[in-house]
């Protein structure tokens, strides 16, 4: 691409006053639409009027024109490789996004640090320990929507704005269990390359909807019902609000992914395969971090509240656990029209407790 030059010309000619005026004569873009502000204020739902509002199942070029601008004719082509709707578009976007804007929270001002309790070592280590993996599992949601936003066509501008808001959520995430690793004296403990293949299987992820399968629905659904169970895990008030306040940023991420697959598969079934096998190998990892010592052994001392408790018990908090994240995610593979229950990989051994595939325990 040839860079134009300047036009002295035009120059010359408006110091006379003589403008071009184009922009202001012969706007074919959409003229008199006028969005009204909710109660809230002028939020994504309330501008999506007229032409503007109408996002094309495919986009017609590969440009950042705004969507509904008049577009010169000869704008560069941009190289988006996403190009159709379906596959980053969900219905609950524009919700989403504007939720996320109004939700955002400090890690650093939000959680009362200074309140955080002297602990049990061991408890502090369970808890240090589970930091870690969290930290660590965390910032693939950033890089994996990151890598991608770039190659989306800017007509979805909506989904990559959505997308924008998940990296900085997950910043945070990273950030606030870094914190609390750091905060009480426990310090870092063990990555495991199980953990770190998991997140390879995301970001190498060939297409956009392998990964958004792995990442969105999987991993972090995952993650979104350990947040739930905060509750049961946090050892002081102060782990409370963090796992509260993640968790509410987690469910945002989670919604899009499910209802973006329900979307996608609502426009094309034929799919569905695709996405079992992407999942068939997803569980597999997922599997293996069911039966990963510095994986199970934090939760389950944390839910028991002691290392005599947690032997006492074995697995018994680790198996209602587990059984209520797959139970979970079994629920959310269905609303998102790709029922996982006949076709689950994980090993029978792992179903303990699950509802509605009793058939394939041992
Ligand atoms: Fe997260
Ligand atoms: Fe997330």
């Amino acid at each position: 691409m040839t860079l134009a030059t300047a036009d002295l010309e035009y120059l010359r000619r408006a110091r006379r006053g003589e403008f071009d005026w184009g922009w202001l004569r012969n706007s074919r873009s959409e003229w008199g639409v006028k969005a009204v502000p909710s109660k809230v204020g002028l939020r994504l739902q309330d501008i999506m009027i007229g032409t503007y509002g109408v996002v094309p199942d495919h986009a017609p070029q590969r440009t950042m024109a705004p969507r509904g601008a008049d577009i010169d004719p000869d704008v560069p082509d941009m190289g988006y490789t996403i190009n159709d709707k379906a596959e980053v578009w969900s219905d609950n976007l524009l919700g989403l996004y504007e939720e996320a804007v109004s939700r955002q929270w400090s890690a650093t001002r939000d959680i009362p640090w200074s309140e955080l309790p002297e602990l049990d070592p061991d408890i502090e280590h369970a808890m240090c320990q589970l930091s870690t993996v969290l930290s660590e599992v965390e910032m693939v949601a950033s890089d994996f929507p990151a890598k991608w936003l770039w190659r989306i066509n800017h007509d979805f501008v909506e989904a990559k704005m959505f997308l924008c808001t998940q990296v900085m959520d997950e910043a945070r995430h990273t950030e606030v269990f870094r914190k609390r690793a750091l905060a009480n004296g426990g310090g870092l403990g063990k990555s495991k390359a199980v953990v770190e293949r998991f997140l390879k299987l995301i970001l190498d992820a060939e297409t956009y909807d392998e990964g958004s399968a792995l990442m969105h629905l999987l991993g972090e659904g995952i993650v979104l019902s350990l947040f739930r169970a905060g509750e049961l895990l946090a050892p002081s008030p102060v782990e409370k609000k963090i796992f509260r306040l993640c968790m509410q940023d987690e469910a945002r991420h989670v919604a899009y992914g499910t209802m973006h697959l329900r979307y996608r598969l609502e426009r094309d079934p034929s799919l569905a395969e695709d996405y079992h096998s992407y999942l068939d190998k997803g569980e597999e990892i997922i599997g293996m971090l069911f039966t990963t010592p510095e994986v199970v052994e934090p939760t389950a001392m944390l839910a028991a509240g002691s290392v005599k408790a947690a032997e006492e018990l074995g697995m018994a908090a680790a198996d209602v656990l587990r059984a209520r994240v797959i139970e979970e995610y079994l629920e959310r593979c269905d609303h998102a029209l790709l029922p996982r229950r006949a076709r689950l990989t994980l090993p029978p051994e792992l179903l303990v407790g699950v509802r509605g595939v009793e058939g394939k325990v041992a």
